[in-house]
């Protein structure tokens, strides 16, 4: 049997280097290995972006960058979230097995408060939601970066709660992160939507260049010689080159007499170079919005075949049917 893989992305922003090295190119590398699922996470998204044509205008964009960026839908199931409804169904009957404690301890839900978004009840139960999306496609893998593992653990949990108290109704499913899980953001911290420091995949020209140049670097004068490891420049490089262009890099740093400012010009022309080819697929996608939101409600229609599956023995198993 062919194992389940499935992935959601928000549509809260333009995707950037994090969401691609993180999880998108691993997304569409697996695609030769079964039949994925991804999804773009609006239910989710609407704890954050509470516009409603902008949140419209996010999802279909999220879509159009999976197209351009290598998704055939021939190999992959590409949905919108919404479009499947039982998936909220679902949240509340695991929520029923979920004790407090377990979302308590979230990360990122921790993270963002700290960060002073507002407590919002479905902030933090997303949890919740994400296990259901899970759950409901029987999945085996979930590709993810880092900061999603715990989400997956509790999924795990949620998974073991429900079949514990009812009977075997879901599987177990394990995140697997792809060789880059952690991409550094132009402040050196995370790359993410929310905080104000990505790169976007589909920035080109002066917008692109102004983030580049914006990576933030220590003072140290051009002569000094720098440790790559701490270096952002030199991480975000890393991700587009060859062993031996990197090495080489390492070691210009290493020698001194060599200032971030040449680094950037180099990391520019890679990422430029990188996604060029995308960029221009965008461009033409962007003109055939119609085929994209047919490639969705294709998707939506065989997600749901699969869900509705899972939930009506979920709902038989707790005596709700
Ligand atoms: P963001 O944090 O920017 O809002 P999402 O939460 O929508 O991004 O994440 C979508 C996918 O991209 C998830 O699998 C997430 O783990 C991955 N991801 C996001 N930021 C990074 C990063 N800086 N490094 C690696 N993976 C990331
Ligand atoms: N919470 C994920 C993120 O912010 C998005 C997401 C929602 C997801 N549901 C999911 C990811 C299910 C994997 C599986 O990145």
């Amino acid at each position: 049997m062919r194992k389940r893989i499935l992935s959601g992305i928000q549509p809260t922003n333009k995707i950037h280097l994090g969401n691609y090295f993180g999880a998108i190119r691993q997304h569409i590398a697996m695609q030769q290995e079964g039949e994925p699922f991804y999804f773009i996470a609006n239910y989710h998204a609407l704890t954050s972006v509470q516009e409603a044509a902008r949140l419209r205008d996010l999802t279909l964009d999220i879509a159009i960058d999976y197209l351009s960026l290598g998704l055939d839908p021939e190999k992959s199931v590409l949905f919108k979230q919404s479009d499947v409804p039982e998936v909220t169904e679902l949240t509340w009957l695991l929520a029923t097995v979920t004790g407090m404690g377990l979302l308590e301890r979230a990360h990122s839900y921790k993270d963002k408060i700290a960060k002073g978004i507002a407590p919002g009840v479905g902030l933090f139960i997303y949890p919740v939601l994400m296990a259901a999306d899970i759950l409901i496609y029987q999945s085996d893998i979930v590709p993810v970066g880092v900061d999603q593992v715990q989400h997956i653990e509790m999924a795990q949990d949620m998974a073991g709660y429900f079949n514990n108290i009812y009977g075997e109704v879901f599987k177990r499913p394990e995140a697997k992160l792809s060789s880059t899980p952690k991409v550094p953001g132009t402040d050196g911290q995370k790359m993410s939507k929310s905080y104000k420091n990505t790169i976007e995949v589909f920035a080109e020209g002066n917008i692109l260049k102004k983030a580049v140049m914006g990576i933030v670097t220590d003072s140290l004068p051009v002569e000094a010689p720098k440790d790559p490891e701490t270096n952002t420049v030199y991480q975000l490089y890393s991700l587009f080159v060859s062993e031996n262009e990197r090495r080489e890099m390492a070691e210009r740093f290493v020698a001194g007499g060599y200032g971030y400012g040449d680094a950037k010009k180099k990391l520019l022309q890679k990422v430029d170079e990188y996604f060029a080819s995308a960029r221009e697929k965008r461009k033409e996608l962007e003109k055939n919005r119609d085929y994209v939101e047919e490639v969705l409600r294709k998707g939506g229609e065989r997600a749901r075949n699969e869900a509705r599956q899972t939930l009506s023995k979920a709902r038989k198993y707790c005596g709700i049917d």
